[in-house]
């Protein structure tokens, strides 16, 4: 079994074959992704929403992403392990490197963090240190606050200049992939085609190199959540059928569908 790394995501991206990624938060779950065919499984913050039961990602500390990190890191093989670094924990360098330490002993191949500018010197402290790093723009959760909710990302045009020029800087900076959230679909396909490294998009259309979404959004488990972005597999199929549904749909272009997407 060939464990996924950051060069096979690359050379994925480059030979035009989808990325499929899922978060988990445990081993049974991180196990049943990686056997469905999912290349990268996330430990998302948003296991503040769907497994604490929170209106929002900035109640999860670093204690909590170590706990879900040790569990879902138990239960993987093959798949690359991505860990969200969580609110506050990586504002400058020196924190964002014993913070991402302790996901990394905890079984994160690589650690994901929010933000653009303000992460730069973070993001590239990391690499120095061979910490790989997943980036994150478009709608950053951990900012909900600041952004006045859960919305599209980048439709004015100074606001879509400003996320290409975070996505190349990022990418400068030691970045090795980037997670899109919810931007007009062709901004996304830009962005994609413009980085070197692999850009996962979740609402952010067809034209990025992969699509993640939220395990609990995709089987339909958590009430009162139902984005736009987030297809019906079919419930009543089970989850096994779920996952390679989903997976089978994201190699195949047929996820996301228009109806999935944000326009200009
Ligand atoms: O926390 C999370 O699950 C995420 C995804 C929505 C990309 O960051």
């Amino acid at each position: 079994m060939e464990k996924i790394t950051l060069t096979k995501l690359a050379d994925m991206k480059r030979a035009g074959e989808k990325i499929a990624c899922l978060t988990a938060y445990d081993a049974s779950f991180a196990a049943l992704l990686e056997d469905s065919g999912v290349e990268v499984v996330l430990v998302g913050d948003s296991l503040g929403n769907v497994i604490q039961g929170r209106g929002s990602t900035l109640p999860v500390n670093l204690d909590d992403m170590v706990y879900h990190t040790r569990c879902a890191a138990a239960g993987v093989r093959r798949a690359l392990l991505v860990a969200d670094l969580p609110f506050a924990t990586f504002a400058d360098p020196k924190t964002a490197l014993a913070s991402a330490a302790r996901l990394m002993q905890a079984g994160a191949n690589v650690v994901k963090l929010e933000g653009g500018a303000p992460v730069l010197e973070s993001v590239a402290h990391l690499a120095a240190f061979g910490i790989p790093v997943c980036a994150h723009l478009g709608l950053l959760p951990q900012s909900v606050n600041k952004l006045g909710g859960y919305r599209v990302q980048g439709r004015d045009p100074d606001q879509a200049r400003a996320l290409i020029a975070d996505a190349r800087a990022l990418q400068e900076a030691g970045a090795d992939m980037l997670v899109l959230e919810c931007v007009p679909a062709g901004l996304a396909a830009q962005v994609s085609a413009d980085l070197g490294i692999p850009v996962i998009g979740i609402g952010a259309g067809v034209e990025c190199d992969g699509q993640v979404l939220v395990l609990y959004d995709l089987l339909e488990i958590t009430p009162g959540r139902r984005p736009k972005f987030c297809p019906e597999f079919g419930r009543e199929a089970g989850v096994r059928a779920i996952l390679e549904r989903y997976v089978a749909a994201v190699k195949g272009r047929e996820f996301p569908r228009p109806e999935h997407s944000y326009g200009d």
